[in-house]
């Protein structure tokens, strides 16, 4: 486990959108593991810059979204398909056919589920998760107490990831109370995984992750036990982190 610090938000996303450069200069044909939230928003105008620039291309990779809201239609402004859309889908050249972001409004999950955990597996595996974390822990939407053997699911939120996401909505009643997500297993099997945080918000939850035991209770623990993955911090996010 690799913890790099950085000065700032711009500075985090500058590495971690480096990180994917190198991905698909290495691979142009990569299986990208994508996440929502404020975190990686960065991390997706710098790509765009970048793609702009002439310097990188997704015309030969892959995307898979890590989780998305049930209830919410992809064309509902406060859906991830939608979100991707605007952050970075409609900016860049990855074609839409190999974007795959899971769908909020399906009859069986018991089986869409398992068709999301196929086509990944259908694409190769994913070669570079990016992750944010919740102030619970949380990694996608696996809260605290998911089994870190989890594959792809349906969950309930926590009360504290709908707080925290109620800023995105006109209120907190209006956040949806259950989401799709990968399972912690279905990221671990990513090949290579970066976990962006920044803010004193996410100190606890970064000490846990890092420093506290394997436990579904911190379910970002589990990346302890993944050959390769590192944690790109600012200082107040990294602030509670014993001193080595
Ligand atoms: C988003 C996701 C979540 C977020 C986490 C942090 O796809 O899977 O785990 O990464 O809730 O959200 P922000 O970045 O908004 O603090």
């Amino acid at each position: 486990m690799n913890v790099v610090l950085c000065d700032d938000y711009q500075q985090m996303s500058t590495q971690a959108a480096t990180v994917f450069a190198e991905c698909l200069a290495a691979n142009p044909a990569a299986v990208l593991g994508l996440a929502t939230g404020s975190t990686p928003i960065g991390v997706y105008e710098n790509l765009i810059a970048r793609f702009k620039a002439g310097e990188i291309s997704f015309a030969e990779a892959t995307s898979f979204n890590l989780d998305e809201y049930i209830g919410l239609h992809r064309d509902h402004p406060q859906s991830y398909y939608y979100f991707m859309h605007q952050q970075l889908f409609n900016h860049v050249d990855l074609p839409s056919q190999r974007i795959f972001v899971p769908s909020g409004v399906e009859s069986d999950y018991g089986a869409y589920c398992q068709w999301y955990e196929d086509r990944i597996t259908e694409a190769g595996g994913i070669d570079l998760q990016i992750l944010g974390i919740g102030s619970d822990g949380h990694i996608a939407f696996n809260e605290p107490g998911t089994a870190l053997g989890s594959r792809t699911h349906i969950t309930e939120l926590d009360h504290q990831t709908i707080d925290d996401n109620a800023r995105f909505f006109q209120s907190k009643a209006e956040v949806p109370r259950r989401a799709i997500t990968m399972g912690v297993a279905t990221i671990m099997d990513a090949r290579k995984i970066i976990l962006l945080a920044t803010g004193e918000h996410k100190a606890t939850a970064i000490r846990d992750a890092i420093a506290g035991p394997v436990s579904s209770e911190c379910t970002a623990s589990a990346l302890q036990q993944h050959p390769d993955v590192t944690f790109y911090l600012d200082s107040a996010a990294a602030c509670l982190l014993p001193a080595e």
